[in-house]
């Protein structure tokens, strides 16, 4: 959304996934002859479509956005036209935010109604609050409640969600229950409740490693279905992932093309998935892992980094010293002990390593 009375619009730093892609979704609605839910801008196979890409019959090239299994963003999409939630699950780095955004985008075209999880996200984030000045003003009255995303979702008939379900406090997670279940939202202060619309649904997201940090109850977890997304599953999928993403990072931060960095994108790829493995890629050496996840959003951040430094200071093509600092920045996050397991998979597996010298001698150069 642009505030009125701005002219800056479409100078966005990071437009919403909707406004970012909005020529795809209007090409998809154009061809997409197949029923729609109620409410939603698309039929289930042409969000689908919208998320993994395709060739549409009047030419339009759709952009994969997720690239990994098929069925699961089948599943996810199913999920939403039903009664039940969405619970995207999965490491840091696996694309839950991501995805989330691109299928509220598709589903609702809006992304925006988002409520981020933390361990101090009040229950007014999920349900609503109110605006003091009118309520001392006028009285409590629906013109002084301040509706959250949730709410309006509700009211509307589209997609909320909620990023990090299992940080929020557990007795604000549970809010959510009769809004899932009963589909309603009780305002006991007027005696009135907000129902959901037909095309109210919720698409929260979850990381594994936070298990136990405020585990969701029983019942709030029968709300939801949930969708497990997996790490990349070979090397060269996930250098697909990364060159494609940092390709787009790179328009829109105006760094020139670099098609030529398709090598180092590689190396840094083998070093994440080698490092969080525990093994090199032919299965040979086992290596130790450092604390970090070295997601393939690191991945992405490692890359782009290094771009820009060969863009800004070196002649505008990726080389090791670009990303040197940069994969050393991810891998040792506790000095120590990360620095020891780097320092060894750099000697045993990089030194020896056919056609890796250079990119050796560039981490030796920052590890120092
Ligand atoms: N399988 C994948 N397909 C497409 N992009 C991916 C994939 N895995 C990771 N990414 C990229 O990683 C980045 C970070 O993902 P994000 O959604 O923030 O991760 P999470 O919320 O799971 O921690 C995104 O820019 C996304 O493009
Ligand atoms: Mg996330």
């Amino acid at each position: 959304m642009t505030m009125p009375g701005t002219d800056t619009a479409g100078e966005a730093l990071r437009p919403h996934a909707e406004d970012a892609f909005a020529h795809e979704l209007k090409a998809l609605e154009a061809a997409d002859d197949r029923p729609r839910p109620a409410r939603w801008k698309l039929s289930p196979w042409a969000v689908a479509t919208y998320l993994l890409g395709g060739t549409l019959a009047d030419g339009t090239v759709v952009t994969p956005k997720y690239v990994g299994p098929r069925r699961i963003v089948e599943v996810a999409v199913t999920t939403l036209a039903t009664d039940r939630a969405l619970l995207l699950l999965g490491v840091p780095g696996t694309a839950k935010t991501w995805v989330s955004e691109h299928l509220a985008a598709a589903v609702s075209g809006d992304s925006t109604l988002l409520v981020q999880g933390t361990a101090g996200t009040p229950e007014e984030a999920v349900r609503y609050g109110w605006n003091y000045a009118r309520l001392l003003a006028h009285g409590p009255g629906r013109e002084a409640l301040v509706p959250s995303p949730v709410m309006r979702a509700m009211a509307e008939g589209s997609t909320a969600r909620v990023e990090e379900l299992t940080r929020i406090p557990a007795d604000v997670q549970d809010s959510l229950i009769t809004i899932l279940s009963e589909k309603t939202l009780p305002i006991p202060e007027l005696g009135q409740e907000v129902q959901a619309v037909r095309g109210f649904n919720l698409i929260a997201t979850a990381n594994d490693r936070d298990r136990g940090v405020n585990e969701l109850s029983s019942a709030l977890r029968r709300r939801f279905n949930t969708v497990v997304l997996p790490l990349p599953a070979t090397a060269d999928a996930e250098v697909d992932i990364v060159a494609r993403r940092v390709d787009q990072l790179g328009r829109s931060l105006d760094l020139p093309p670099a098609p030529e960095g398709l090598e180092e994108i590689r190396r840094v790829v083998t070093v994440f998935r080698e490092l969080r493995e525990g093994v090199t890629g032919d299965g040979r050496t086992k290596v130790k892992s450092p604390s970090g996840t070295l997601s393939t959003a690191e991945a992405i951040s490692v890359v782009t980094g290094g771009l820009a430094l060969a863009a800004h200071f070196g002649d505008g093509v990726l080389r090791p010293c670009d990303v040197a600092a940069g994969i050393l920045g991810a891998v040792v996050r506790d000095p120590a002990a990360d620095r020891l397991v780097w320092q060894e998979y750099l000697e045993a597996v990089v030194r020896e390593r056919d056609g890796w010298k250079d990119f050796y001698r560039a981490c030796r150069e920052v590890s120092a």
